[in-house]
């Protein structure tokens, strides 16, 4: 397909809800000079509950609203849509989507560790698209993929730093202890919030693998590839959702100071 984007427009990027700032944040450290409008679906949350069907008519909602924004390429902030609808978009809209899963797998497929555990949402384990990418790429390794449900909701409602986050991550992450895992995937964009109670469960700080400074990468080398680096000086960055803004800057803002308004807007008809 051929992009006739322009530099200046904005990037998009979706997510169920906070989970998608933790990639903004990594897009802000190595991009800041770029425009960013970012959609967070807080009246569907959590996606990792949701059918295909429904996910697809969510996404789709939300890239047509981005398509109407003139974005110049798509982020799924998002695990759950980039395991189970990106392969089947992808292709439909004139600027380029890219997801969390591949980028994420090229890496872990060049490490040494041989033994990846993978946390993330129901839908996104049901998948499989963390051990299919990676085991394609490198047969030897051995992944051992754990879904978390609860864990989106105790990061939404502001809650990761109480006794009852600490009970849920330690019933997540003990099987993969037990299984003497090398490293861990935060398969789900919400759960580096939860980063420091796992480093505390883990006791080895190095084992985390936050998916987004892969996608930050791989947007760079787009970016470059289609020669589409914005070049003005003064750059914007706006927040969307489809519930309780004030909630969710309450709770993005734990991740992303930058996070001071967020504007209601409903792209989905559901
Ligand atoms: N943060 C998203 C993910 O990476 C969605 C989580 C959810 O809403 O269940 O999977």
């Amino acid at each position: 397909m051929k992009y006739k984007q322009n530099k200046n427009a904005p990037i998009g990027l979706f997510d169920s809800g906070v989970g998608g700032l933790t990639v903004l944040k990594h897009l802000i450290n190595v991009l800041p000079q770029e425009n960013y409008i970012y959609f967070g679906d807080t009246l569907r949350v959590p996606y990792g509950e949701k059918t295909k069907e429904e996910l697809y008519t969510f996404v789709t909602g939300i890239l047509d609203w981005f398509k109407s924004h003139n974005v110049k390429i798509v982020l799924m902030a998002c695990n759950t849509s980039s395991a189970v609808v990106l392969e089947e978009v992808k292709n439909n809209y004139d600027f380029p989507i890219l997801g969390l899963i591949e980028p994420t797998a090229e890496h872990i497929a060049s490490m040494d560790a041989n033994k990846i555990g993978v946390i993330a949402t129901s839908a996104t384990i049901k998948s499989k698209a963390y051990s299919q990418q990676i085991i394609k790429l490198s047969p030897q390794k051995k992944v051992y993929e754990i879904p978390c449900p609860g864990l989106v909701e105790i990061v939404e409602n502001d809650i990761a730093h109480t006794d009852h986050a600490h009970e849920k991550v330690f019933e997540y992450i003990n099987p993969l202890i037990k299984n003497q895992v090398e490293k861990i995937i935060l398969g789900c964009t919400h759960y580096p919030y939860l980063g420091d109670v796992i480093n505390k469960i883990t006791a080895s700080p190095n084992m985390l693998v936050d998916p987004a400074q892969y996608l930050t990468e791989q947007l760079v080398n787009k970016l470059k590839e289609l020669n589409l680096f914005n070049n003005e000086s003064n750059c914007y960055r706006k927040f969307y959702v489809s519930t309780a803004p004030d909630k969710f800057v309450k709770a993005g803002q734990r991740f992303l100071p930058d996070c001071q308004k967020a504007v209601l807007i409903n792209p989905i008809k559901y």
